[in-house]
């Protein structure tokens, strides 16, 4: 039976990942803005990998480090990797770093990666529901989710031929991956597709075939980032020419 729906998607295509930040910084205030005005808070959830870290630094540069309203953000994380906070593969590690150390920021919840990872997801899963003050059956409606996307089509820690895509109910799960050998904790497609913004960066020629996928909200969705398609939110593309254009023929 016919289901009548809308998916409101925007592409922004730059040049580079330095004028994707600038799109995304801006992006990011506007969303900002409008949250804190209705609800007193702007809830961020943020990615790891190597895509968001333009973004993190441009927003700790100068111009902008005073620009957002860092008491009233409050930071949580889509994913992380299995390691400690000091680990290199730290998503939080990066986030802090590159950006959180450098902002008045203070509000900001990590998943416990050094953790039992089935612990740390049912904690991670405590601390949302608190934080959020969910009753049962209820998600978590983040104002700003970044995502990224690797060369396979998986987002957050959600990977092709994994279960984790499948989950319907938790709010986060831990997730063996095959293909990485490892334990990774994340958020899940429910939680990502109640969000208010879905925001992906994506650099690079090497995602054109996954991107061109990813955007073709006419074909049934195959690829992990091919879900995220919020209902009642917006679903934004910044990429770069590369990703866009992808190898030359
Ligand atoms: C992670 C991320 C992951 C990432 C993609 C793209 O923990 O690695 O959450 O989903 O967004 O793997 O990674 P790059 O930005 O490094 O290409």
């Amino acid at each position: 039976m016919f289901r009548s729906r809308s998916i409101h998607l925007s592409l922004h295509i730059h040049k580079n990942p330095a004028a994707m930040a600038e799109r995304a910084a801006h992006l990011l205030a506007d969303c900002c803005e409008q949250a804190i005005a209705e609800r007193g808070v702007f809830n961020l959830a943020l990615s790891g990998g190597s895509t968001p870290i333009p973004l993190f630094r441009l927003l700790s540069s100068s111009d902008w480090a005073e620009r957002l309203p860092w008491e009233k953000i409050a930071v949580y994380w889509v994913d992380e990797r299995c390691v400690g906070p000091e680990h290199p593969q730290s998503n939080y590690g990066v986030a802090r770093r590159e950006l959180l150390g450098n902002v008045p920021a203070t509000r900001f919840y990590r998943m416990k990666g050094e953790a039992d990872p089935v612990d740390a997801a049912l904690a991670y899963e405590k601390l949302l529901r608190e934080h959020f003050n969910l009753g049962p059956g209820e998600f978590p409606r983040f104002d700003c989710v970044i995502l990224g996307m690797g060369d396979d089509g998986h987002t957050a820690s959600l990977f092709p031929g994994e279960p984790g895509l499948q989950e319907c109910e938790r709010l986060v799960i831990d997730q063996y991956v095959r293909r990485l050998k490892t334990d990774r904790l994340t958020l899940t497609l429910p939680v990502l597709n109640n969000a208010r913004c879905c925001l992906f960066l994506v650099t690079g020629e090497e995602k054109h075939d996954v991107l061109s996928k990813a955007l073709n909200l006419l074909s049934e969705p195959s690829l992990p980032a091919h879900f995220v398609r919020p209902p009642s939110g917006d679903l934004v593309w910044i990429v770069d020419d590369a990703a866009a254009r992808g190898p030359e023929k």
